[in-house]
């Protein structure tokens, strides 16, 4: 889909990278070319992707920072620009979620998920800002946000809920405020794609997932190139003036709300069709 250099000069910090649909886009950002910074709490997942990352030749170093610590993230980036020079990338996507009744959150289960989503992108962003503001150079901001984090909200998971809701309103907010700059701030938000984190937390029974397949046009879930190449798209000079977007990636699943959608799930389309013609020929 892609030239082999698309991302060549660019130098990529992925946070969460370690693992899941983090690893699958520091893997695509590497084979088109770009060095590459990924970060995370888990040093031995960080240590074993970066061997992985290495087969393509580029420059690939690990961070072991939890996005949580301020300070910490920025000497993750000194660290880095020493390392591999100028960050001209980053792509918020480390996160944390669970599956809970409101009621019986605890402050401390609240806190834990705000602290992940939407202090860490705030930390990481304001650092990566600063670098290449003072730097007078463009740079490219890629959040991974939620289907639920624009209208609808979610049941059940109301701290990521409320954390996803803040980064796309940042995504927005310095789309505006740093294309001055050259910074181009955009967001990806996925239905569902297969990772271990995600599923062993939020879908933890065949039943879970079987009702939530059942949900998704498709019919099947996302594979984690289709959200790679995406970002990657939206990473490269192909994109330079798409800035504020929040692109779904979800193969129908958040158009479910539509009014008569429902009737797709009573019986077969064959047998819908010869419905709709008996409702036609009765006029
Ligand atoms: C209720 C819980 C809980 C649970 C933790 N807590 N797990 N409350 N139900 N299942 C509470 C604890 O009781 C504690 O509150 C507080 O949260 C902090 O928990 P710790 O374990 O001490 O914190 P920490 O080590 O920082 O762990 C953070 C975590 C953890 C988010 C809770 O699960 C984690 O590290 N997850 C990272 C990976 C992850 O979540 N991946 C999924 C991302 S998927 P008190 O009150 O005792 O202090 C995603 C996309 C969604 O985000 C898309 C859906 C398809």
């Amino acid at each position: 889909m892609f030239k082999e250099d698309t991302l060549k000069g660019q130098t990529i910090l992925i946070t969460g990278g370690g693992s899941g649909l983090g690893l699958s886009m520091a893997d695509k950002f590497a084979s088109l070319g770009a060095n590459i910074g990924i970060c995370g709490r888990t040093e031995k997942k960080l240590k074993k992707a970066t061997e992985e990352l290495k087969k393509y030749g580029n420059e690939v170093r690990y961070y072991s920072v939890d996005v949580r610590d301020y300070e910490k993230v920025g000497e993750m980036f000194k660290e880095m620009i020493a390392d591999l020079g100028e960050v001209t990338g980053l792509v918020n996507n480390a996160a944390g979620n669970f599956l809970s009744a409101s009621e019986d959150l605890s402050p401390g289960g609240f806190k834990a998920i705000v602290d992940i989503v939407l202090h860490g992108s705030f930390n990481c962003t304001h650092h990566f800002g600063n670098h290449r503001i003072k730097k007078k150079d463009k740079g490219n901001i890629l959040n991974i946000v939620t289907t639920y984090a624009e209208d609808s909200g979610s049941a059940f998971v109301l701290p990521s809920a409320c954390s996803k809701a803040g980064v796309l309103a940042m995504t927005r907010s310095l789309a505006f405020e740093w294309a001055t700059y050259g910074i181009r701030v955009n967001a990806i938000a996925p239905g569902p794609f297969p990772t271990e984190g995600a599923w062993t937390r939020l879908l933890p029974s065949k039943k879970f997932e079987k009702q939530y397949l059942e949900k998704i046009p498709a019919g099947r879930y996302g594979e984690h190139d289709e959200l790679a190449n995406l970002a990657a798209f939206l990473m490269s000079d192909m994109a330079p003036y798409i800035t504020g977007e929040c692109v779904t990636i979800d193969g129908g699943e958040k158009l479910s709300a539509g009014q008569f959608n429902f009737v797709d799930s009573l019986m077969s389309r064959g047998k819908l069709k010869t419905i709709f013609k008996m409702l036609k020929m009765k006029g």
